[in-house]
C-alpha cells in the first residue's frame, strides 16, 4: 500500500484525503465517487511550472484536458497560470464555459470537423495544432474568410516507438496522428511534415509558430521524448534552411508516467525538465538554432495520482482454492482502463486503512462483463458495506466514463483542508433520458 498527496490514515483508521474522511465522503455523496485531491493537483502544476521555468527561458505548460476535464479543473488550471490543451469541440466548449482564457488554449484533433475549426477560430484559441494538410487548407480558407490569421503548430510523427501500451503509442511512423517526417526511405527534406511546413508558411490565413509531437503516454523511460525533441529540432533546422523561417515553438506533448502501484518509480518532473533542457541546448547549439519556446502537454502526471475512486463493497464470492471476489458498485463504466490497457491498480479499504492485509481479493465491478478492476488486491478482511478506495484514478477515468449497462456516471468532489466541494453531481436515470427523443 502507498499513500499519495494529502492521503493519511486518521485515528479511527479511516483513509482521509484533503483532510476529509473517505468514509464520510462515501456517506455524504454516495459511491462510486471520484475524489480529487486539490492540493496534490496544484502541487503538480507548480512543480511543472517551476521546473520548466528554471530549465527554459521561454515555456508554456498546457494541461491535457483529455485526462480529466470539468469546469472545476479548468478553473484550477487557469488559476495556476497554465495553458490548456483541448482535443475536441466538446472539450473546447467545456473550457470556454468555465471561463478559461482562450488565449491560453491549444486545439488538437486528428479529424477536426469544419464546425470544430470554426469554434476554435471564433473562440480565439491561442494555437490550432494542425494534424494534416486537408485541415491546414480548411483552416486557412476559413481564417481568410473571417479576416483572421490562425496561429498554428504542425503535428509531426517523429517515427519513434515508445515502450508503452500500443493503444497509447502515437509517435511512430505508422500512426493516424500528425505528419511523418521520414518513412526511413524518403528523406525528411521531402517528407509530409516538411511539405506541410512549406505549405503553411505561404498561407495568408496561417501564422506558423512551430511543431508538435506526442509520442506516448505513461512513460517511465523518457528517452523517446528526448529523441523525438531532437528529431523535431533537426526538422526545424532543415525548414529554417529551406525557407529562412525559424520556428519559434517546440511542443513535446505529454507522456510522463505516474505511480499506480507501490513499486513503480516514475521520473520526477524536475529531472525530466533538466534532462530535456540539457539535450535541447546541445542540439540547438549543434544546429545553430535559438532555443525555441518549449511547450509540454502533461495530462496524467498532473491529475493521475490526485484522484481516488471510492466504491462500496456489495456481493462477495469465495471460490475455494481459486479466488475470493469482492464486487463493488462501479467498474468498467467508471474505469475502463483495466479492460482497455490491462492497467493495474492498488486499493485500500478506506474504513479499515489501519488494518494489515490478510488475503488477496479480486475486485470485480458490477457490469455484465468480466470487469475485474484489480486481479490481486491484498486487503484486510472485507465485508459488504466496506468502502474501497482505488488509487491513482485521476487521469482517464472520469473523462473516459460511460453509461454502460445504463449506470449513471459518478459524482466528483474536490477535497482540500477538510472541505469537500461537489464539482460534478451524480448522473440520474432522468439525465439519461434527456437525449431520448424517440
Ligand atoms: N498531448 C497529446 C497530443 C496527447 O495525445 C496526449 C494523450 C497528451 C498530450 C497527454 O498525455 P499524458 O501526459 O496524459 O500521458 N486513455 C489512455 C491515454 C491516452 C493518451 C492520449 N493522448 C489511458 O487511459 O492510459
Amino acid at each position: 500500500m502507498f499513500l499519495t498527496g494529502t492521503q493519511r490514515v486518521d485515528e479511527q483508521g479511516h483513509l482521509t484525503i484533503g483532510g476529509c474522511s473517505c468514509v464520510d465522503l462515501a456517506r455524504e455523496f454516495g459511491t462510486p465517487l471520484y475524489v480529487m485531491d486539490e492540493a496534490a493537483v496544484r502541487t503538480r502544476c507548480r512543480e511543472y511550472t517551476s521546473a520548466w521555468g528554471e530549465a527554459f527561458e521561454k515555456y508554456h505548460i498546457a494541461f491535457a484536458g483529455k485526462a480529466f476535464l470539468n469546469k472545476a479543473i479548468c478553473k484550477l488550471i487557469a488559476q495556476e497560470g497554465m495553458w490548456l490543451d483541448v482535443a475536441s469541440g466538446g472539450e473546447l466548449y467545456t473550457a470556454l464555459q468555465a471561463g478559461f482564457p482562450p488565449e491560453r488554449i491549444h486545439m488538437h484533433g486528428n479529424n477536426k470537423s469544419a464546425d470544430e475549426i470554426a469554434m476554435a477560430l471564433d473562440g480565439g484559441v491561442a494555437r490550432v495544432i494542425v494534424d494534416n494538410t486537408r485541415e491546414l487548407e480548411t483552416l486557412n480558407a476559413m481564417a481568410m474568410k473571417s479576416g483572421k490569421k490562425a496561429a498554428i503548430q504542425i503535428r509531426v510523427a517523429p517515427g519513434i516507438d515508445p515502450h508503452t501500451h500500443e493503444y497509447i503509442s502515437t509517435g511512430q511512423v505508422d500512426t493516424k496522428f500528425g505528419m511523418w517526417i521520414t518513412d526511413g526511405v524518403i528523406p525528411a527534406s521531402e517528407g509530409a511534415a516538411m511539405q506541410a511546413l512549406m505549405m503553411a508558411e505561404k498561407m495568408e490565413g496561417i501564422d506558423l509558430r512551430g511543431i508538435h509531437a506526442h509520442v506516448g503516454s505513461q512513460l517511465f523511460d523518457l528517452s523517446c521524448i528526448y529523441m523525438s525533441a531532437e528529431i523535431m529540432l533537426e526538422l526545424a533546422s532543415a525548414f529554417r534552411d529551406a525557407s529562412g523561417h525559424p520556428l519559434e515553438e517546440l511542443n513535446i506533448g505529454g507522456g510522463l508516467g505516474i505511480r499506480y502501484r507501490w513499486m513503480e518509480r516514475p521520473l520526477g518532473i524536475r529531472e525530466f525538465a533538466n534532462e530535456l533542457a540539457r539535450i535541447l541546448r546541445a542540439e540547438c547549439e549543434k544546429l545553430h538554432l535559438d532555443m525555441p519556446t518549449i511547450q509540454a502537454e502533461p495530462g496524467r502526471s498532473i491529475v493521475g495520482e490526485g484522484g481516488t475512486t471510492l466504491y462500496t463493497v456489495g456481493s462477495m464470492k469465495s471460490i475455494p482454492n481459486v479466488r475470493e471476489y469482492i464486487c463493488v458498485d462501479g467498474g468498467l463504466a467508471d474505469n475502463p482502463r483495466p479492460q482497455l490497457y490491462d492497467a493495474k491498480y492498488e486499493a485500500i479499504l478506506a474504513n479499515k486503512a489501519d488494518k494489515k492485509p490478510v488475503r488477496i481479493y479480486a475486485v470485480a465491478g458490477k457490469h455484465c462483463e468480466t470487469d475485474v478492476l484489480i486481479h490481486e488486491a491484498p486487503l484486510p478482511d472485507v465485508e459488504p458495506g466496506d468502502v474501497l478506495a482505488v488509487l491513482s484514478t485521476g487521469a482517464y477515468n472520469q473523462s473516459m466514463a460511460s453509461n454502460y449497462n445504463r449506470l449513471p456516471r459518478p459524482a466528483c468532489v474536490f477535497v482540500q483542508d477538510g472541505r469537500a466541494r461537489l464539482v460534478t453531481r451524480r448522473e440520474t436515470y432522468e439525465d439519461m433520458m434527456l437525449t431520448e427523443v424517440g
